[in-house]
């Protein structure tokens, strides 16, 4: 299944269910290592990324087993297992088991992470965080090794909002002896979400969802239940879809509550949406109007796991766009491929494009490089005149649960091969 035909042009109409969110699930079954109790964490998406956290999970010693509605995992025993391989070095959110490993076992050893390729995305704030708290690092050979004799809270100012770095101080901080306090903390609900289901397990955090946490250390956690809240950028790669088909859709329990600034960001490229007890409902007519700037920003703001897609849709618009990315360098490796389908997007420098747009874009025969590239390549290839192929596919089903199954049920002409 490393391929994805679409027949394009077809206005999408209907409802579909939202998975449950991957950035929230990945940290949420490191932090499951932190109690020697059984946890049970339901609404997991079946997605790669999933599915590398199992594996490693496992060969930590734990026992984790797919149950009807999502994923028990049972972290009686745990040994330092061999972090190493394709699971870590093609997953950043592996990274999170660093935190996780230092607070059960005092030590981690782990393969230097890699992830989507967007840009350098250093480890230098998790690392320097983590030496506050008491960790010593050495690195041979491309494994970091961490060692925490005494693992202490501490006050830790992040001199920016890193969410991975904000997830890892967590992780050590409830095991931690004392209380640790961050700010500049990341606010992502995906942050919230590991808080909570941390809180289910018993540990005390104060200031959840601002950029202040005080984490009381060292906690005896117990196993806890944990429903993974519904995916807000899978939602939001949906809501752009319709905006550049055109049609109607019910985004059935996705988080508008979390998504305000696509919801604006929606409104100002011409679609309506309101939001029902169900969801999010949609309506757009398949001509997107153009932005005068479309900035990503740390959570609240427009959130950069949805440049990709949003750029799809404004390649097809008529008329200028200005789209501005401040989180990562080198997240524009789609546009390349966008415009072989007959987009015009100019290449400002690595955080800006002009996209000058085309009306309407055609199919064509496009590679996915990473994963929300590959998903706007997939919404440009709904959006185009006749037959596209996006190769690369492995990268998109990290995210996705089943992004062919879902445009179909709405009505969209695609499959994978
Ligand atoms: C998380 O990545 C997400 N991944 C990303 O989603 C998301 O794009 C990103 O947050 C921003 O929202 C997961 O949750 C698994 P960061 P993360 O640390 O934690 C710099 C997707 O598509 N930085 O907040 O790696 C970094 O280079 C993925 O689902 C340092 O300089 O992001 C970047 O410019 C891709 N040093 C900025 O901070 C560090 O030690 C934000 O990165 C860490 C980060």
């Amino acid at each position: 299944m490393d391929s994805i035909h679409i027949h394009g042009g077809i206005a999408l109409q209907g409802q579909v269910r939202i998975q449950g969110s991957k950035n929230a699930a990945l940290p949420i079954l490191a932090a499951a290592l932190l109690t020697a109790e059984r946890s049970y964490i339901r609404n997991c998406p079946r997605i790669a990324d999933v599915h590398a956290m199992v594996s490693l999970l496992r060969r930590l010693g734990c026992h984790v087993s797919w149950r009807e509605d999502g994923l028990q995992v049972d972290s009686a025993q745990v040994s330092l297992g061999s972090m190493q391989g394709e699971a870590v070095k093609g997953m950043r959110s592996s990274l999170c088991l660093l935190g996780a490993l230092l607070g059960r076992c005092g030590e981690a050893v782990l393969e230097h992470p890699g992830g989507c390729v967007i840009g350098e995305r250093p480890i230098d704030l998790h690392l320097w965080a983590l030496e506050q708290m008491g960790v010593v690092f050495s690195e041979e050979k491309g494994m970091i090794r961490g060692v925490a004799e005494g693992l202490h809270g501490a006050r830790i100012a992040l001199p920016l909002p890193s969410v991975g770095a904000t997830e890892n101080i967590i992780l050590a901080g409830v095991l931690a002896e004392g209380d640790t306090c961050v700010t500049g903390a990341a606010r992502e609900p995906e942050i919230t979400a590991l808080c909570r289901y941390l809180q289910n397990c018993g540990a005390s955090i104060e200031g959840i969802g601002t950029d202040r946490l005080r984490i009381r250390g060292g906690c005896r956690l117990r196993g806890a239940e944990y429903h993974v809240p519904a995916d807000r950028i899978v939602a939001g790669t949906y809501l752009m879809a319709c905006i550049g088909t055109g049609g109607c859709v019910l985004l059935k329990g996705a988080p508008a509550g979390e998504m305000e600034a696509v919801l604006k960001a929606a409104s100002q490229m011409g679609a309506s949406c309101w939001v029902s007890e169900e969801g999010i409902c949609i309506q757009a007519s398949g001509c997107p109007k153009p932005v005068e700037r479309l900035v990503t920003l740390p959570y609240p703001g427009f959130p950069t796991d949805l440049q990709s897609v949003a750029l799809a849709v404004l390649a097809a618009s008529g008329g200028r766009s200005i789209v501005e990315e401040r989180i990562f360098e080198n997240r524009f490796r789609v546009a390349g491929e966008l415009n072989r389908m007959g987009a015009c997007i100019e290449q400002v420098d690595a955080h800006m494009v002009v996209v000058h747009g085309a009306g309407r874009l055609c199919g064509a025969e496009v590679e996915a490089k990473e994963l929300r590239g590959g998903a706007a390549l997939v919404i440009a290839g709904l959006m185009a005149q006749g037959e596209t192929k996006v190769t690369g596919c492995p990268y998109i089903y990290r995210g996705y649960e089943n992004i062919c199954k879902d445009f179909r049920e709405l009505g969209a002409r695609i499959a994978s091969v």
